[in-house]
């Protein structure tokens, strides 16, 4: 088989700055040791995030000069409606400026006190969404997808035991509906099969639930259902997508992952008077139904985005390109989660560190390390994002995993800026006994890891 090549030839390009080493010590120190304070023009391979990172296509870029700004009915929102319906099968479809802001929106209307949000694993901005409404979320992840160094094929998926358990004690009444998040981001960007998702479909059905997946790797999900679950291997991706989504009721998507795109999401749902409740609180939020927070333009590149990424072509090359560096960075034994999933490669920083204690903050001393070495931008996922103090005993309890987050731009990195990742990393891991724990020395009471300051111990 010959190289799986980048499906794309570059049309414009974007200068990336060098930096020197002792440059990079002074811009790690003047922003608190937290890489989301560096400023983007200091990083050389920005790996923060695959959200609204994309490079958009030549179509893209020719829609975004095509879009319709009419502030009511723009030809492009019936564009996006019907590429989201083609995809989705959902009937009522809610543009809004991001994933968190459908978030913000259904759990607003569906949420509040005593109210109980199960999912595979949520997401930062979902989870906290959810705890703004006074309800509480949580995570049934497959025992399987907790253990890092186990090789299997879908550790996404959620315990379907687990859930059933879960909605008899919690009393179905008091669950709005039932998550699944396609690729599981927080727990290694790791798919769900079609199986669980039928299986989750299943138990939502015999206690009448509705399931909604959190869909911003739908795409990436999709593929590897294709590649890994039998009986998938001649469906189209498209077809694959479609069938994901029909055992759902409804979605929260964020655009800046799977539909190419540097800003948009979308909430899609069956039900009617949710649906008329969610776009009365929208206008008010985010503004007109048929723009929501976007702009007309903005709606166009979803649109053709969404077309772009179920091609197979596209979906080999990224899949691929992403397993390309985990082996790379296996091959010289760094621990990862695996196997690699769609959208990033997931040090396991307490393999990496193993004498530096969850509440020293291993991935965040890892990630420091890496803008040193090489100025490359990661991001912690581990207990400075989902690490607690208990409000009763104090106690620090820290996240499932530590884990530090090298997530992949999409059509943005060519093969020698993976190879010089790579080379870092590898750097990186060689020095690592010289590698100190961390002390926060500032928090923000929610999502603390955006704003927090540290200090090296
Ligand atoms: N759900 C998942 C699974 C996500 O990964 C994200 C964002 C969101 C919801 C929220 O979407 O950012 O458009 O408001 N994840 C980004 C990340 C930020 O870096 O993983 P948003």
């Amino acid at each position: 088989m010959k190289t799986i090549i980048e499906p794309f030839k570059i049309k414009s390009v974007e200068p990336i700055k060098f930096t020197t080493r002792e440059e990079r010590k002074a811009i790690l120190k003047k922003a608190g040791y937290n890489p989301f304070m560096i400023h983007g023009d200091d990083v050389l391979i920005d790996l923060l995030t695959d959200s609204g990172t994309s490079a958009m296509s030549s179509r893209q870029w020719a829609g975004i000069m095509d879009g319709d700004e009419s502030y009511a009915g723009s030809k492009s929102y019936f564009r996006f409606e019907a590429a989201v319906k083609k995809i989705t099968g959902h009937e009522f479809i809610i543009p809004t400026h991001q994933g968190r802001a459908a978030e913000k929106i259904i759990f607003s209307i569906t949420g509040g006190e005593g109210k109980f949000y199960p999912n595979n694993t949520h997401f930062d901005t979902t989870r906290a969404n959810i705890e703004f409404t006074g309800a509480e979320a949580f995570d049934l992840l497959n025992e399987i997808g907790k253990h890092p160094e186990i090789k299997a094929d879908f550790k996404g998926n959620m315990d379907v035991e687990a859930l059933e358990k879960f909605i008899k004690e919690r009393g179905k009444e008091n669950i709005p509906f039932v998550m699944i998040t396609v690729t599981n981001n927080s727990g290694g960007g790791q798919p769900v099969s079609m199986q669980n998702i039928k299986d989750v479909k299943s138990v939502c059905k015999k206690y009448d639930l509705p399931l909604f997946l959190d869909a911003c790797r739908f795409a990436e999900n999709a593929y590897f259902i294709k590649i890994r679950e039998k009986g998938y291997e001649n469906k189209s991706v498209l077809e694959i997508c479609q069938e994901m989504f029909s055992y759902s009721d409804g979605a929260t998507m964020s655009a800046k992952k799977d539909a190419l795109v540097n800003i948009g999401g979308f909430l899609s749902l069956n039900n009617e008077e949710i649906a008329t409740k969610c776009r009365n609180l929208l206008i008010v939020t985010e503004g007109f139904p048929t723009y929501g927070g976007l702009a007309g333009r903005d709606l166009e590149a979803v649109a053709q985005g969404l077309e772009e990424v179920v091609e197979e072509s596209y979906l080999q090359y990224r899949i691929r390109s992403t397993a390309y560096l985990g082996e790379k960075l296996v091959a010289n034994g760094i621990p990862i989660i695996e196997p690699p999933g769609g959208h990033a490669i997931y040090i396991d920083a307490k393999r990496f560190l193993p004498d530096v204690p969850a509440h020293q903050y291993p991935g965040q001393a890892i990630a420091c390390d890496l803008y040193l070495e090489g100025g490359i931008r990661a991001c912690e996922i581990g207990s400075v994002m989902f690490g607690r103090i208990d409000k009763l005993t104090s106690d620090f309890i820290p996240a499932m995993m530590e884990l530090v987050r090298l997530a992949i731009p999409r059509r943005v990195y060519t093969q020698s800026h993976i190879d010089y990742v790579a080379e870092v990393c590898i750097e990186s891991f060689k020095n690592r006994s010289k590698m100190k724990g961390m002390e926060i020395t500032y928090e923000a009471p929610m999502l603390r890891h955006f704003t927090a300051q540290f200090k090296p111990l």
